[in-house]
């Protein structure tokens, strides 16, 4: 099926099989590769892109249902020597050791924080569950996260080890 996509502000025509998840159809046929193929069940996030400015796992949505979407991946978003807020936050806050579920995570933050439901530092936390870090870069990600928001009250060091349970 032939499908437009808006990527990265970009008009994309492609051909795809009906069964293509926009995950592939980013990656494999657009080599866009900074979204990351985690466990391709909707489980952990590291597929996550915005799409209409809404957060979606790209690995459970189809490439053919996005057809006339505007999508927005990791590449989108800032660039080298004009980072995002967040990605800044993130480097501050040490938000990331192996990087491979960053992308995801940023995208989430930035669909969350449209969102306008994450208040405190519970809900940011909740709001983020479905954004699984292997590394144990949670508690970075959140202070990164409250960082931006301008409502951090407490620090990274404090709480390294108790406020992740
Ligand atoms: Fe999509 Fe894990 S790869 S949720
Ligand atoms: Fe390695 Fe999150 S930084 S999985």
């Amino acid at each position: 099926m032939l499908i437009n996509l808006i990527v990265n502000e970009e008009r994309r025509t492609l051909e795809v099989m009906p069964w293509v998840s926009l995950l592939d159809a980013l990656r494999d046929r657009l080599q866009l590769t900074g979204t990351k193929k985690g466990c391709d069940h909707g489980q952990c996030g590291a597929c996550t892109v915005l799409c209409d400015g809404k957060r979606i796992l790209s690995c459970l949505a189809l490439a053919v249902m996005k057809d006339g979407s505007s999508v927005t991946t990791i590449e989108g978003i800032g660039s080298e020597g004009n980072l995002h807020p967040i990605q800044t936050a993130f480097i501050e806050h040490d938000a990331f050791q192996c990087g491979y579920c960053t992308p995801g995570q940023i995208c989430s933050v930035i669909g969350m924080l449209e969102e306008g439901k994450a208040n405190t530092r519970d809900e940011v936390k909740e709001l983020m569950s479905g954004n699984l870090c292997r590394c144990g870069a949670n508690v970075g990600i959140i202070d990164a996260i409250m960082d931006v928001k301008g409502s951090t009250t407490q620090t990274t060091k404090s709480h390294t080890t108790k406020s992740y349970e």
